[in-house]
């Protein structure tokens, strides 16, 4: 007779093995009834001795622990996102900077893999074991999935083979399958609840449930495409699609139809090939990923703020169906602006349900000659909101309305009026425009401004409606008995309010900028306005002259920043919040230029810059310590290149030397100061 804990152990080998043939071989070595019967046996003994019991054991994948909340993971290594290309021609540009970067002894050969459409995981491994799995968040911070994770059949729990190295953060994707989908939008639907819109939802939904038995209902898979923190005693081959291969040694499952091609043929074969075969896989895929197989070129490459410069995606091209135009409703924006939006009979575009769409504003409408009635044209170009294209000429039925923008704003009532020389239909309620107000208070509180959590629309629209908050300082006199007065607020629920509109306190003068909601001025300019004037009264009391100084800032948003700055009710408002207590550490110069990436750089200007003169990009390098030069050389770091840019920009690409875009340079100077 076997002795109980080896029996134990062989039932978990085999199961694992099945796993690992099924997931990561794509070869199913018994059937499903056979892999079930094993797992009751490994059940049934463990009942009987739940001594043996270890949490790698595949019986433990589901904790059956109900979260609470999910904890904020900070990325050991930040998951960056890629950079689109959308025809053969950007791929073929892409290729050149490569080209054009990369020393010639190292190979232009891309992995090339499809993109899946679903949601990015880091699964972090210490000696072999999984210990974390986070959600990509916002790329810095994600959100701790470990438990739902662990469900998951295709990620191992611990690693196979030999040679990993002490802590493995393995990247990839969760996705799930069409036909699981489908089975899933049944069952939603015939419970009466909304079906998923599409494998991405549906992953992200399943990922994100606090309970994991639900997760585990679910069938999720995973495919294995990169790596965060990989420590000090292991040495990474030479390519990626070397650790590809190792991590599928390990147990990591990695898509079977990842490729090495080269040559602007071979990108463009291997993206044709998959766009054939769309349709026929499993699983939905919304382009192609190549990266630069070489980790040395890679490295040489580096990032941009936001991208790889040694990846892109390709993306397959927008979809588009037909469907009816119901009608057209207005959208009141957060400065009053009126959107005109189609209600549609719902669609599919691309997997998603659309039933609403964009018609832009007034000046479109006209000119695509679109009309309530109309069967109209609908696209979705990747994650981009939904837009009506045009109208189908031939399907025009007799009795088409045109649309007109109402005189009185749809919300409160006020007079709408046409801004000047724009296309523009405008509420004039200002702030006594609930939906104004409303859009205003949740920008207030949004996460790249006052980072209020637990303040979501529906919580403003309470308290709006409720009497309770009219203006942003309104936030800092609410009371938790204020807040229990709404309907299906706890008492434990109302004290976080409470304790995260006091948490927000304690800013930074970007983000109180930010927050104030001023037309036309987004987070970078709060971040260059902060930078410039150091303090919220030099901003306050500056001339047009002083503000045409900064950095992307020009003759409107001037005038936006002045015209604000006059009225005296957003006076009264910023008083109430520095009165309320909302302040931010004081901004010093030297700290500033010191801490800047620029600071004792050689910087040169070429190209024309859009969004502000060279003089003023000069002053902002200046101020932040750099200097800057008119020649290009090797001693020169970084090459800002506007629009147009000829010689210099060939010449920094031969000598290696950082090359940055207009956006980019914008993007990193508020950086400097961090937000
Ligand atoms: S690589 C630094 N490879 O696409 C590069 N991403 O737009 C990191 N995605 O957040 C990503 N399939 O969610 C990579 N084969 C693939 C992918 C893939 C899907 C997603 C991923 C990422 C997003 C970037």
């Amino acid at each position: 007779m076997i002795p109980i804990a080896e029996q134990v152990a062989q039932l978990r080998e085999q199961l694992e093995s099945h796993n690992y043939a099924y997931y990561v071989l794509d070869e199913p070595s018994i059937s499903d009834a056979q892999y079930d019967a094993l797992y009751r046996q490994l059940i049934a003994l463990e009942t009987e001795h739940p001594e043996l019991i270890t949490t790698e054991s595949p019986t433990q994948r589901v904790g059956g622990k109900v979260k609470s909340g999910f904890q904020e993971v900070r990325h050991t290594v930040p998951m960056l996102s890629l950079d689109n290309a959308f025809s053969d021609e950007e791929l073929a540009e892409f290729n050149q900077r490569v080209a054009a970067r990369l020393s010639k002894q190292i190979p232009l050969v891309y992995a090339a893999e499809p993109k899946m459409d679903g949601l990015a995981v880091n699964l972090r491994y210490q000696q072999g074991r999984l210990v974390q799995a986070a959600t990509r968040g916002d790329g810095e911070l994600g959100e701790d999935v470990t438990h739902n994770v662990r469900t998951i059949r295709a990620i191992p729990l611990k690693l196979c083979g030999s040679g990993w190295p002490d802590v493995l953060e393995v990247r990839g994707e969760v996705f799930m399958h069409k036909a699981a989908l489908d089975k899933i939008n049944q069952a939603q639907l015939e419970r009466g609840d909304r079906p998923f819109a599409n494998p991405r939802n549906a992953a992200a939904g399943s990922l994100r449930q606090l309970d994991p038995t639900i997760t585990a209902q679910r069938p999720l898979s995973f495919f294995c495409y990169g790596w965060g923190q990989v420590s000090d005693d292991f040495k990474l081959p030479a390519c990626y699609s070397e650790m590809l291969d190792l991590l599928k040694t390990w147990g990591l499952p990695i898509n079977p139809l990842a490729s090495l091609v080269e040559d602007q043929a071979g990108l463009v074969n291997y993206y044709q090939d998959l766009f054939a075969l769309r349709a026929t896989l499993p699983y939905e895929i919304d382009g192609i990923v190549y990266k630069l197989d070489r980790l040395e070129g890679q490295q040489a490459l580096g990032f941009t703020s936001k991208f790889p410069r040694w990846a892109i995606a390709r993306k397959f091209p927008a979809q588009e169906v037909w469907t009816k135009l119901l009608a057209i409703d207005v959208q009141v924006g957060r400065t009053g602006a009126l959107t005109p939006v189609a209600r549609l009979e719902p669609v599919l575009v691309g997997g998603v349900m659309v039933s609403n769409a964009t018609l832009h504003n007034m000046d479109e409408i006209k000119r695509r000659d679109v009309r309530i009635g109309d069967t109209v044209i609908v696209r979705r170009a990747g994650d981009v909101i939904p837009e009506v294209v045009a109208p189908v000429l031939s399907q025009r039925p007799e009795n088409t309305a045109l649309f007109e923008m109402p005189v009185a704003c749809p919300e409160c009532g006020s007079d709408v009026v046409k801004e000047l020389d724009k296309a523009v239909y405008c509420c004039t309620g200002g702030l006594f425009c609930p939906a104004q107000r409303k859009r205003a208070l949740a920008h207030f509180v949004s996460r790249k401004a006052m980072d209020i959590q637990g303040l979501g629309e529906k919580l403003i629209d309470q308290l709006v409606s409720a009497g309770l908050v009219a203006h942003p300082d309104d936030f800092y006199k609410l009371n938790s008995d204020e807040l229990l007065q709404l309907e299906r607020m706890a008492s434990k629920s109302a004290q976080k309010v409470i304790d995260a509109i006091d948490a927000s306190k304690s800013t930074t003068l970007p983000r109180f900028i930010y927050a104030l909601g001023i037309p036309e001025v987004g987070e970078v300019t709060a971040k260059n306005l902060a930078q410039h004037f150091k303090t919220l009264d030099a901003l306050m009391q500056a001339s047009l002259k002083q503000l045409l100084s900064v950095a992307d800032v020009g003759e409107i948003v001037a005038h936006h920043l002045i015209q604000f700055f006059a009225q005296a009710h957003n006076l009264e408002v910023i008083e109430g919040l520095l009165s309320a207590g909302v302040s931010w550490p004081l901004i010093e110069t030297p700290i500033s230029s010191l801490d800047s990436v620029f600071s004792g750089k050689t910087c040169v200007l070429t190209g024309s810059l859009q969004q502000m003169t060279r003089e003023q990009a000069k002053a902002e390098l200046e101020n932040l310590g750099a200097k800057v030069s008119s020649a290009i050389s090797a001693k020169t770091d970084y090459l800002i290149a506007g629009e147009k840019a000829g010689s210099k920009l060939a010449k920094a690409e031969v000598l290696g030397v950082n090359v940055l875009t207009e956006a980019e340079f914008i993007e990193l100077l508020g950086e400097q100061l961090d937000g």
